[in-house]
């Protein structure tokens, strides 16, 4: 059986350096099991290591793609009961590929009344963002978030203020997200405020930042010295400086958690998460045939989108 994946062995540019590779499918590794992808979004977490940001933990050539869903067509082990059910094959090969394999306790079982739509993105941002908040809670705090406009963000906000936030303010760049943060209970703030940046900024016990640069800059030096400022992301593409020793930064990395976390964990955590989607609102999808998987791409990049392209297999 045939298997087109979309392969990079170099690091550039997504659009020039992916390449769709088509290859007979190996024998499955003991223990492992098979997935028939339908669908696995387009993140900023599938784009960022391709360009090479973490090229020293990859080795070349890698399959693109950290999430997604599908359908189990094949097992080998124990795990036969596992046949035709949906799951969430994480942490095994990439995802932008037609068949993915991973380890059977890693697979996540999807609930039925889960949308593949919404299974295929079920990971890194409500993970990171049940996992952010847990680490760095946010109960009675005044709260600030950035890329008010992202997946992630959404959920941060949208969980942070069931948690019992004080206020949550939502800093976003495209006009666009303006009103559907007010609709979620969030405060919008223009990043072109820089007046209204700073007095938010000046009341935030905590904050959660993904676009890094000056942005993040201003907002440390207005935020109070006993604030936490947890930086997760740096969609500007560029970096910040530290210039006073408070307010403490903290770096989160989903990844840094995963290797200590047993695999009863990792299923309990998803416990939570399908718990917390089932009562959020979630950024709606357009659904992109996997070989036209550069236009998957043009279309995150677009300023002011409010849908995730989802690669359809
Ligand atoms: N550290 C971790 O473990 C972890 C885990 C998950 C996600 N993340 C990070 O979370 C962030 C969001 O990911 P996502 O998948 O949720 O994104 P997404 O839903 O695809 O949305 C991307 C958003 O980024 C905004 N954006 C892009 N460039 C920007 C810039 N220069 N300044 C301000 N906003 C910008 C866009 O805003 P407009 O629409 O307004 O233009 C858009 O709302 C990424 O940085 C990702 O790396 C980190």
């Amino acid at each position: 059986m045939y298997n087109t994946s979309l392969v990079y062995r170099c690091f550039g540019d997504p659009l020039t350096t992916l390449q769709e590779e088509t290859a007979t499918l190996a024998p499955l590794r003991a223990g492992a099991i098979r997935v028939k992808m339908r669908f696995s979004p387009v993140n900023a977490s599938d784009l960022i290591p391709i360009a090479g940001a973490y090229s020293h933990r990859i080795t070349l050539p890698a399959i693109a793609g950290y999430e997604g869903v599908g359908v189990v067509t094949e097992t080998n082990g124990s795990n036969a009961n596992l046949l035709g059910t949906r799951v969430l094959p994480l942490r095994g090969s990439g995802t932008w590929q037609q068949y993915v394999d991973c380890p059977a306790e890693l697979a996540v079982p999807v609930p039925d009344d889960i949308a593949d739509t919404l299974a295929a993105r079920a990971w890194i941002n409500p993970f990171a963002a049940q996992m952010m908040l847990e680490l760095y809670p946010v109960r009675g705090k005044h709260v600030l978030i950035t890329a008010a406009g992202s997946d992630c963000a959404g959920y941060l906000a949208q969980w942070a203020r069931l948690q019992g936030a004080k206020s949550v303010t939502g800093i976003y760049r495209s006009a666009i997200h303006a009103q559907r943060l007010a609709a979620y209970g969030i405060a919008p703030l223009a990043d072109s405020d820089s007046a209204g940046i700073k007095q938010a900024a000046a009341k935030a016990a905590v904050v959660y930042d993904a676009v890094g640069g000056t942005l993040a800059e201003t907002i440390l030096q207005a935020m109070p010295q006993d604030g936490m400022f947890i930086s997760y992301g740096l969609l500007s593409e560029e970096p910040f400086s530290i210039r006073r020793r408070l307010p403490v930064v903290h770096w989160f990395h989903i990844r840094n958690y995963l290797d200590a976390m047993p695999a009863s964990a990792w299923q309990q955590a998803f416990v939570g998460i399908w718990d917390q989607l089932r009562n959020s609102q979630s950024s709606e999808v357009t659904l992109i045939d996997f070989h036209q998987w550069q236009q998957a791409i043009a279309q995150y990049h677009s300023a002011g989108r409010t849908v995730k392209p989802l690669l359809a297999f």
